[in-house]
C-alpha cells in the first residue's frame, strides 16, 4: 500500500511537472519528496533535480575541477560569489546580472567592483547544463553547487545541499553596497550584518572561516599597516613579523591591487589554519582579527575551538553554509530559470 501510494505520488508529480513545464517553461518541481506540491510549500530540497537533471552536480564538479587545476584560487572566488549573492535580496543569482535597460548591476558595488571573480566559470557551467537539461537548473542553484564543490575540491567538508532556488528578475546595487560587510568592520558591525540575514554568532565565526582560502587586495587591509586608528600607527593587534611581511607587499602609496593570501599558511587548502593564524595575530583583515580582539566571550571561544578541532569547524561550516544558502530563495512560480546567468530571459 505504501509502495503504491509513493508510486502514485511520483506519477502525479511527473505528470504535473511535465504539464507545468510546458505551460511555464523553466518550471520544474524536481522531486516532490519534501512537501512540494502536496505539502503546499515550495521549500528547497536536495533531490530537486533528481529526475529533471540528475547529472547536474557532476557537470558542476567537472567544470570546477578543470578550472581549479588551471587556477586553484578560483575555488575561493566561487565560494565568495555565493556569499555575495545570498546577502543581497537572498540567494537568487542577482549578483550575476550585467547592466541592461532594466538592470543596474551589483557588479559595480563597492564590495564587488574589481574584486568579484569567477563569472566565466559560472557561464561555462550554465552552458553545459543548458546543453544537457535546458531551462532546468537555476543560476542561483549553480552558485550554491559551485560553492559546495569548491569547498570539497579544496579539501573542505561536504554537505547535503537543498536545491530549487529560482533566479531573480531584479538586482540591487544599493543593497549590495549596504548588506555586505566591510573589511574594516567592528565585531558589532559584523554581528548586526549577519543577524539581519538570520545568521548568528556561530554562523559568523564559521563562515568567516571561508577565508581559509583565497586572496585579498592591499586596499582592503592597508589601513591596518599605516593608519589603523587615525594616528598614523599600525594596528597594534597585528603580529610584528606578519606586519613587516605585509608592508613589503603593500607600500604606503600605490600597489592597491597587489594581493596577499587570507591564510598565508595554506591559501589553497580548505582547513582550520585560518583560526590558528587569528590566535597568533596573523588574521589579514580587521574583520578576521576582531573575532578574537572584539572580546566577546562566546566568539573568542568559538575561534579557539575551531583552531583546536578541525572537524568541529567543518561541521559548523557545513551547517552555516546551508543556512546562508537558505536566505530568502525564490521558489515555485516566483522568478525564473535564466538561460544565460548574465541576463533575464
Ligand atoms: C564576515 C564578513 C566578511 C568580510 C568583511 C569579508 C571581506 C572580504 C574581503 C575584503 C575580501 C578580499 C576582496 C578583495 O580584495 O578583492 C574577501 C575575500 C574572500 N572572502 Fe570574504 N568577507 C566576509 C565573509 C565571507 C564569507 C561569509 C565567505 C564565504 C563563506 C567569504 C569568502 C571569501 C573568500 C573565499 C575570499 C577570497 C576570494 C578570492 O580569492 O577571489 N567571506 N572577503
Amino acid at each position: 500500500m505504501a509502495v503504491f501510494s509513493v508510486t502514485l505520488r511520483l506519477v502525479a508529480i511527473t505528470l504535473l511537472s511535465a504539464t507545468l513545464s510546458l505551460a511555464h517553461p523553466g518550471f520544474n518541481f524536481g522531486w516532490g519528496g519534501h512537501g512540494g506540491i502536496f505539502g503546499g510549500s515550495f521549500g528547497l530540497f536536495p533531490e530537486f533535480y533528481q529526475f529533471s537533471c540528475p547529472q547536474a552536480n557532476d557537470i558542476v564538479l567537472s567544470v570546477l575541477q578543470k578550472a581549479i587545476d588551471k587556477e586553484p584560487r578560483i575555488a575561493a572566488s566561487l565560494l565568495r560569489l555565493h556569499f555575495h549573492d545570498c546577502f543581497v535580496q537572498g540567494c537568487d543569482a542577482s549578483v550575476l546580472l550585467d547592466d541592461s535597460a532594466t538592470i543596474v548591476s551589483e557588479k559595480k558595488s563597492g564590495p564587488n567592483r574589481n574584486s568579484l571573480r569567477g563569472f566565466e566559470v559560472i557561464d561555462e557551467i550554465k552552458a553545459k547544463l543548458e546543453e544537457e537539461c535546458a531551462s532546468t537548473v537555476s543560476c542561483a542553484d549553480i552558485l550554491a553547487l559551485a560553492a559546495r564543490g569548491s569547498t570539497v575540491l579544496s579539501g573542505g567538508p561536504n554537505w547535503l545541499l537543498p536545491l530549487g532556488r529560482r533566479d531573480s528578475k531584479t538586482a540591487s546595487l544599493s543593497a549590495s553596497n549596504t548588506n555586505i560587510p566591510a573589511p574594516n568592520s567592528t565585531l558589532q558591525n559584523l554581528l548586526t550584518s549577519f543577524n539581519r540575514q538570520g545568521l548568528d554568532e556561530a554562523d559568523l565565526v564559521a563562515l568567516s572561516g571561508g577565508h581559509t582560502i583565497g586572496m585579498a587586495r592591499c586596499t582592503t587591509f592597508k589601513q591596518r599597516l599605516y593608519n589603523q586608528n587615525g594616528n598614523n600607527q599600525p594596528d597594534e593587534t597585528l603580529d610584528k613579523s606578519y606586519y613587516l611581511g605585509l608592508k613589503s607587499v603593500c607600500p604606503i602609496s600605490g600597489g592597491d591591487n597587489n594581493i596577499s593570501p587570507l591564510d598565508f599558511a595554506s591559501p589553497a587548502r580548505f582547513d582550520n589554519t585560518y583560526f590558528r593564524l587569528i590566535l597568533w595575530g596573523k588574521g589579514l583583515l580587521t574583520s578576521d582579527q576582531v573575532l578574537l580582539t572584539g572580546n566577546v566571550g562566546k566568539i573568542v571561544e568559538l575561534v579557539k575551538s575551531y583552531a583546536e578541532d578541525e572537524n568541529l569547524f567543518f561541521d559548523q561550516f557545513a551547517k552555516s553554509m546551508v543556512k546562508m544558502g537558505n536566505i530568502n530563495p525564490l521558489t515555485g512560480f516566483n522568478g525564473e530559470v535564466r538561460k544565460n546567468c548574465r541576463r533575464l530571459n
